[in-house]
Order: structure tokens, then C-alpha cells, then sequence
């Protein structure tokens, strides 16, 4: 192997040499990099504070800084601020006797963060802390003149092997106990505390003897909160003796601001032997509250690189940088000292810059583009983009009724509708109902509900209905929405609400249905204003009408249809109080071989059969029951369920109950009821309820006897009107009973009443 020349050993020694005057100033101890003025010796750093002692220890050599007369372990140093542990107590005091104020000191002792003769202050990301229980600190900041402020410590519990928590907030101004937290302000450079018991008027507990107080880095959110046993409190070894002043778990962090020099930036660049920032660098000045403190830091300007304290800052070629390079990737990119600039190659135009630039574009589209704007071709092409928009618009719309549809159940409707042989439920469209409604306008709300908002809406065929606009579904409400529009297209009766039909293409469904004008039941029975001054008659009309509706769902239908929540507020009143069953939200049919279903409890407090309650089987007799309630309410005019009165009596049922089983029922009725009923009609009326109330299931009656009963009942009201009514209902041809020879246990009971005392014996 040949010798290599003369000049290349040359060259090796000399890069040797460089490297080794390098070597001598290192930047990294153990894990933490560094760089000037930050080093390891006084040779390698710009001043004492900034004279890195790397210790060995047994896993890898730890940074120092020996400030404040103690060495200070290094986390990080950033290029203005540093962090060090320091777990050093600031002060702490305890006393010899805690129940007696005033308390005799046993132990005080002061410490201080002095950095006075340093390069650092302490930042105001660090709060001081006071633990302990009915303590004020006071901390005082260095010359004694800056600053003082102060916390105050208290403890809301003392249990044994309990916790102290300090607040953990961004102020330090939540409530933590047995520790208190004030913050800093910047610029510090020597802080002190002092703890004193609190006394006089501001005495609280003193459970525990010491109390201490020290800085620490804000933690951030993530981090926990400061916590430490109270045991620790009780005179404990750690706090009684200076050498043992540390707090170990956790360790307080510090956080100090860095700066070079003791002058501002235009103190400083008077002198130019001792100012330390170099060519193409920028001076920042220290942030400081304090007069006292000031100082500053170097930067290299915009566009350039290096380290500014070391030497000049070198220009940074951004067109060598993919993200510095301002230009347009068809641009020419010039570097220059301190920027760039751009510019398009030939064959383009543009000014090359990429951010808020014109780029470069190649001239010969720029052609084709001032040919097309000059001509007619440039009117065509707007001529088609609003077409196009238009189109897109429309089939967006299309889209977005198409989305609602699906949404709102129309496929589970169109599924559900096409199974059966029902008719089909008519589709309105969102325009059609918007135009019957005059654009949802608020003069044509009939009432709000639970469910959504009925209008009172006009068809273009002249037709006068009710539409409901639901809430916003969500997916078991949905399901109730279909199984109303599925239960109620089955059904056709005068005593039904009849539903014309819906519309899913809105964003919530829409229910079209006849007009019932004159509210429900239960307003007209529990309006304060008008007393419920409706005759006999007519609440016995309307107890056979809701009766016959009841039975013609359970027995008339090929598939049995069970309400599950008959009560008074879902039974509208038409004209001349015809009444009209609604809301079949939770409504099922049945299979003809099912006797009952187990569903999720479902219903109204009050109606509420309370075999289903138990059992979660539903029956048709639980609708009974439901109804015997509706009837108590048609005879005594009273809520089912009275809020303002004992607790024990609150069920109307039972006290209907207990009238019957006592024969005090007069005590009960409506005065309408007991001044003008018949006396017979209304005792077999009770007793009919009585027996819907049982509280067994098969002891009940079924819909169709009850509706028997009652119409036997009612044909018996000699007013030729009702007569008259009597007449249509047995006319109707929707459907008839079938002649089954049901025995009608009450009528076949002797009942006596008058309005002093009412004795009701069954023979
Ligand atoms: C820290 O500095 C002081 C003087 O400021 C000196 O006496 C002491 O020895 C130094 N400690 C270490 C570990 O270098
Ligand atoms: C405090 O000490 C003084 C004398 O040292 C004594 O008279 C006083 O009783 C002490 N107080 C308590 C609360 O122990
Ligand atoms: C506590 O106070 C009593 C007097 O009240 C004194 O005799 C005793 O030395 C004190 N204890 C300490 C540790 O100072
Ligand atoms: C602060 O005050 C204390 C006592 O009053 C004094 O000893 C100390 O020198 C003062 N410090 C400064 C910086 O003025
Ligand atoms: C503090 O010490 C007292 C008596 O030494 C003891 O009764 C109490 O439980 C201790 N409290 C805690 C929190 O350790
Ligand atoms: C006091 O010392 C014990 C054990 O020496 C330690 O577990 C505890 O954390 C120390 N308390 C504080 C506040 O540092
Ligand atoms: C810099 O410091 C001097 C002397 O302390 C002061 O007069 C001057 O206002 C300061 N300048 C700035 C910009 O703070
Ligand atoms: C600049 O600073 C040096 C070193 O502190 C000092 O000797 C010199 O007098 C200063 N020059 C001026 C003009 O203040």
C-alpha cells in the first residue's frame, strides 16, 4: 500500500486538531444536550451560571448547576428557560402544643431561593406552596421591596391516614386541602417565606403541628395535583432538621428564566466588548416585573442560522430547503444573504413565489385562457356552469329528501305496508304540507306536546286536518312513529283517530290527520276554570264510545290491536264530544294464538295495570284496567294521580276503591254526577269500574263485555238526542257484535244511592 502524500498528513493532522479543541468543550451530559453559552468548565461557558458540572453516578454522569450555594440537578434548558429539581423546603415551622392559641413555637426555620449573583430569575411558571392546616405564608421577593404575597392553608378534614391536596388549577385558586398556592411574579430572583399560625378570628382547626412551605414548577393538567400524607404533618423527622429539608416524592421542579448580562439590550450594545450576541443576531430583552432584574438573550434574524452568543449567524440557503424554499416548484430559486427570492424560467409567467404568490405558469395556457376570456367561449362556459349548479342543486335536494325518507322510517313504512294487506298510507309531500300550513306558521299551532307540534293545516282539496310535526327522532322514537302510522292505517272506526296519511321527505316526519277541535278528556275533566259540567249522559256517551273503540281493536280486527296507553289525555273530543282514541305510539297487534306480550314496562303512571307492572305481560285486560281508570276519572272528576294531597291517598283507584268496599261512594262522585246522575246507571257504572279495576287480570271483563254493559246502559237514557246517537252506533256497519250470551253480573245487583248516604249491596 502506497504512502499517502505529504499534503494529505498534513490535512489529517489538521482536522484532527480541529476536532480535538472541539472535543474539549462537550455539549451533552449524560442525556441532556447543551450548547454556548451553556458548558462544562469555565472555559466552555460564558459565565458561572452557565458552568455545567457533570457528575458521574452509577448509571450516566448527571448535570449540575452549582447555584444558590447547592448543586442543582439539570432536566432541561431551553433556549430562555431551564428547569432544575429542587426540592428544598423554604420554610417551616412547628409548634409545640396545637390546642391552645396561641400555639408555642418549637421549630422555625428559613430558607430562600437567592439568586441574586446568578444569570437566572424565577420564572412565573412556578407558584409558591404552603402545606399544612390553618396556616398563612407570606413570600417575600428579593430586594426586598418588589414583591410580597401570600396564601392561606386550611384543612376540611384530618383523618387519620388521610391526604393533603393542593390546588392544581391555572391560578391556584380552587380549594385544596391543607394547602394553598400563590404565584410569582417574573423577574424574581430571590424569594423567601414565611408561615405564621393563623389566629384571632381567622382560628380554625390546628390538627397538626408543622406546617411547610416551598416552590415548585405549575404542573400542567395532565399531571396530578401535589399530594402528601397529613402524617407528615405531625412533627415529622424530615422537616425537623436543616440537612433534611428535602421533599422526595414528588420533586419539586423549578423553572428559571435565563438571560446574559445584567442590562437591557440598549445598555448592553453600548459596549461592544461585552455584548454577547454576534453579527446577524437580534437582542430580546428579559421579560421582567422587576426593575431590578433585567438582562437579555440573542437570536439569529430571520433567515439565518447558528448558534448567535458563539459566533456570526450564518445565512440559511432556502432554496436548498424544501420547507423554507418560498417558490413556485417550476420557479428559479436565488438564494440571497438573509432570503430568497423567485423568479419564472422563460416560457412561463407568473412572479414564482408560492404563498400569496402567482406561481409560475407555463405562457402558452395563459393563451389558451385570455382566448377562451376574450371570446364567446367565455359565455358558454359560464352559461354551462350555471346549468350545471342548477342541475346539482336540484339533484342535491332530490338527495337530501331521499336521506330524510330513509331516515325517517320509509323503507320500514314501504316493508311494513307492502306485508299486509292494509291500505296504503298515503305520502304528502313536503311541499303540499308546507303550503297547507302556510309555511309552519306559528299563528297555526294548535298545541305543543311531548312529542312534536300539531298545526292545523288546510289541503288543497279543501280538507281541514291536524299536522304533527315530530321532534327529532331517535331511533326508538322512530319505531313508535311507525308503529302508529302501521297501527292506525289498520284501523277505521269514528272513534279512532283517523290518520290521512304522513311525509318522511322533511327532516322530521310529518303526521297528517282529521281535525279533532275540542282538546281531551282529561282537559275537560281537569280545566280549574270550567267546572266539568258535563251531564250523565254525556259521560256515559263517552265512556260507551271510548268502550266500543277499545273493543273493536281487541276483538273486531283480524289481528288484535292493544293500546297500552288508554288514559284521558289520548282521547281527543270532536264535535258534540264525539270521542276520538289517539296516540297508539306504543300500541302492538297481536297474533291471534297470543295471549299476552312481554315487552319493557311501558304507559302511563296512574293507568298502569299493575299485573303488567309485575309481570311485564302486557294482556288485553291491561287496557281494561287502563280504561276502569278513565271511567273512575268520568265519575268522580278527579286526576288519577293528585300531587297535593297525603301521600297514601294520592291513587285515585284505590280511593275508588275503598269508597266502593266501604259504601262511601257518594263521598267520592262528582257533585254533577251525584246531584244529576241516575242513581242506578251510576252505581252499576262504578261497579263496572270496579270490576275492570280488579287487580287479577282474568277476573277482569273483557273490552266487548264492558262496551255490552254499557251500551245496555245507555240505551236506556230516555233523551231523544242520545237516543238518536244510540241509533248510529248500532247502525254502524264497521263492524258488529257477535251475539254471545255474556251474563251482566251488575245489572242483575241491587243498588241503592241517595245524596245523604249511599248503600251499594249486592244481592
Ligand atoms: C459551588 O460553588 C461554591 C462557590 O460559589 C464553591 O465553594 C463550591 O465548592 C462549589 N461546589 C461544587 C460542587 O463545585
Ligand atoms: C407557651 O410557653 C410559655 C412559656 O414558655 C407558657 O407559659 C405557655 O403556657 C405556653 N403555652 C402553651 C399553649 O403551651
Ligand atoms: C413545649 O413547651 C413546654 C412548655 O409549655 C416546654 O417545656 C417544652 O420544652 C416545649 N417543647 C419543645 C420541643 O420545645
Ligand atoms: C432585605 O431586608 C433584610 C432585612 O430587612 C436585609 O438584611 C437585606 O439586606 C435586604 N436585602 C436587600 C437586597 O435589600
Ligand atoms: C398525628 O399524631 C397524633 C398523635 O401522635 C395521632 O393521634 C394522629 O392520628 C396522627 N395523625 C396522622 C394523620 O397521622
Ligand atoms: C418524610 O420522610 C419519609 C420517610 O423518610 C418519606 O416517606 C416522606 O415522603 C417524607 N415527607 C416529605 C414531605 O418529604
Ligand atoms: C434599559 O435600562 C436603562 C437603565 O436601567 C433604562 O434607563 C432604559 O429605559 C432601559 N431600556 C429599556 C428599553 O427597557
Ligand atoms: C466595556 O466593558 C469592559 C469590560 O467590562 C470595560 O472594561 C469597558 O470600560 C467598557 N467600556 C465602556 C465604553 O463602557
Amino acid at each position: 500500500m502506497p504512502l499517502p502524500p505529504f499534503p494529505l498528513i498534513n490535512f489529517i493532522f489538521l482536522l484532527l486538531s480541529l476536532t480535538l479543541t472541539t472535543a474539549t468543550c462537550p455539549n451533552k451530559c449524560g442525556s441532556l444536550q447543551f450548547s454556548y453559552p451553556f458548558g462544562v468548565g469555565s472555559h466552555c461557558s460564558m459565565a458561572s451560571s452557565f458552568n455545567i458540572i457533570c457528575k458521574k453516578s452509577t448509571h450516566s454522569p448527571k448535570p449540575y448547576f452549582n447555584i444558590t450555594d447547592k448543586l442543582l440537578e439539570i432536566i432541561a434548558i431551553y433556549p430562555s428557560q431551564i428547569r432544575v429539581k429542587y426540592p428544598y423546603l423554604l420554610a417551616a415551622t412547628c409548634y409545640n402544643n396545637t390546642a391552645v392559641y396561641p400555639h408555642n413555637v418549637t421549630l422555625d426555620v428559613y430558607s430562600s431561593v437567592d439568586l441574586s449573583d446568578t444569570q437566572y430569575a424565577i420564572s412565573d411558571q412556578n407558584w409558591l406552596t404552603a402545606v399544612g392546616c390553618d396556616d398563612i405564608v407570606a413570600a417575600f421577593g428579593h430586594n426586598n421591596k418588589s414583591f410580597a404575597g401570600g396564601c392561606v392553608s386550611y384543612c376540611f378534614n384530618n383523618e387519620p391516614g388521610g391526604y393533603g391536596v393542593c390546588p392544581n388549577d391555572e391560578n391556584g385558586y380552587s380549594a385544596g386541602n391543607g394547602c394553598c398556592r400563590t404565584s410569582i411574579p417574573k423577574g424574581t430572583t430571590s424569594l423567601a417565606a414565611q408561615l405564621s399560625d393563623l389566629g384571632g378570628k381567622w382560628l380554625r382547626d390546628k390538627y397538626f403541628p408543622c406546617s411547610y412551605a416551598f416552590v415548585e414548577e405549575k404542573r400542567t393538567s395532565k399531571q396530578s395535583a401535589f399530594r402528601y400524607p397529613f402524617s407528615d404533618l405531625n412533627k415529622s423527622k424530615n422537616i425537623s432538621k436543616e440537612d433534611e429539608w428535602v421533599l422526595t416524592t414528588p420533586q419539586p421542579v423549578l423553572q428559571l428564566d435565563w438571560r446574559v448580562g445584567t442590562q437591557n439590550c440598549s445598555e448592553a450594545q453600548r459596549n461592544s466588548s461585552t455584548y454577547a450576541c454576534k453579527a446577524n443576531a437580534e437582542c430580546i430583552n428579559l421579560e421582567s416585573n422587576s426593575d431590578w432584574t433585567q438582562g437579555y438573550l440573542c437570536r439569529c434574524k430571520k433567515g439565518y442560522h447558528g448558534n448567535p452568543y458563539l459566533k456570526a449567524c450564518q445565512d440559511i440557503n432556502e432554496c436548498d430547503n424544501i420547507e423554507l424554499n418560498p417558490c413556485d416548484s417550476n420557479a428559479i430559486c436565488t438564494n440571497t444573504i438573509g432570503a430568497a427570492y423567485c423568479s419564472c424560467p422563460k416560457g412561463y409567467a407568473g412572479d414564482g413565489w408560492k404563498i400569496d404568490g402567482k406561481g409560475c405558469i407555463p405562457s402558452n395556457m395563459i393563451h389558451v385562457f385570455i382566448g377562451v376570456g376574450s371570446g364567446i367561449g367565455f359565455l358558454l362556459l359560464l352559461s354551462m356552469c350555471i346549468l350545471v349548479h342548477i342541475l346539482l342543486q336540484k339533484r342535491r335536494n332530490e338527495k337530501r329528501k331521499e336521506k330524510f325518507f330513509k331516515r325517517n322510517g320509509g323503507l320500514l313504512l314501504q316493508q311494513q305496508t307492502n306485508e299486509g294487506t292494509i291500505q296504503k298510507t298515503k305520502l304528502f309531500s313536503s311541499e303540499e304540507l308546507e303550503k297547507a300550513t302556510d309555511n309552519f306558521n306559528e299563528s297555526r299551532i294548535l298545541g305543543r306536546g311531548g312529542q312534536g307540534t300539531v298545526y292545523k293545516g288546510m289541503l288543497s282539496d279543501g280538507k281541514i286536518v291536524a299536522i304533527k310535526k315530530s321532534k327529532l327522532l331517535n331511533k326508538d322514537q322512530l319505531e313508535q312513529f311507525i308503529n302508529e302510522v302501521v297501527i292506525l292505517s289498520h284501523v277505521n272506526h269514528k272513534n279512532v283517530v283517523k290518520l290521512w296519511g304522513c311525509c318522511l321527505e322533511t327532516d322530521v316526519p310529518l303526521l297528517v290527520y282529521e281535525l279533532v277541535p275540542n282538546g281531551t278528556l282529561f282537559d275537560l275533566i281537569q280545566d280549574p276554570n270550567t267546572e266539568f259540567q258535563v251531564s250523565w249522559n254525556m259521560r256515559l256517551k263517552i265512556a260507551t264510545d271510548i268502550a266500543g273503540a277499545l273493543a273493536y281493536l281487541h276483538s273486531a280486527l283480524s289481528i288484535p290491536i292493544y293500546h297500552r296507553d288508554v288514559k284521558s289525555s289520548n282521547i281527543l273530543l270532536g264535535e258534540k264530544y264525539t270521542v276520538k282514541l289517539s296516540d297508539f305510539g306504543i300500541s302492538r297487534s297481536f297474533g291471534t294464538d297470543q295471549t299476552h306480550l312481554t315487552t319493557l314496562v311501558k304507559g302511563t303512571f296512574g293507568y298502569f295495570d299493575p299485573e303488567y307492572f309485575q309481570s311485564s305481560q302486557f294482556t288485553e285486560k291491561s287496557d281494561v284496567y287502563s280504561f276502569g281508570v278513565v271511567l273512575v276519572e268520568l265519575l268522580t272528576g278527579q286526576r288519577p294521580i293528585s300531587l297535593d294531597i297525603r301521600e297514601e291517598e294520592r291513587s285515585l283507584v284505590i280511593r275508588f276503591l275503598e269508597s266502593m268496599e266501604e259504601n262511601y261512594l257518594y263521598k267520592i262522585l262528582d257533585d254533577q254526577v251525584l246531584k244529576h246522575g241516575n242513581e242506578e246507571e251510576v252505581i252499576a257504572v262504578a261497579w263496572l269500574a270496579q270490576r275492570c279495576l280488579n287487580l287479577k287480570g282474568k277476573m277482569r271483563p273483557t273490552m266487548k263485555e264492558v262496551a255490552i254493559e254499557l251500551e245496555s246502559l245507555y240505551m236506556f237514557v230516555e233523551d231523544g238526542e242520545v237516543c238518536e246517537a244510540k241509533s248510529m252506533i248500532i247502525s254502524d256497519n264497521e263492524y258488529a257484535w257477535a251475539a254471545s250470551g255474556i251474563s251482566v253480573e251488575s245489572t242483575s245487583s241491587i243498588l241503592t244511592f241517595s245524596s245523604e248516604s249511599m248503600h251499594a249491596t249486592s244481592s
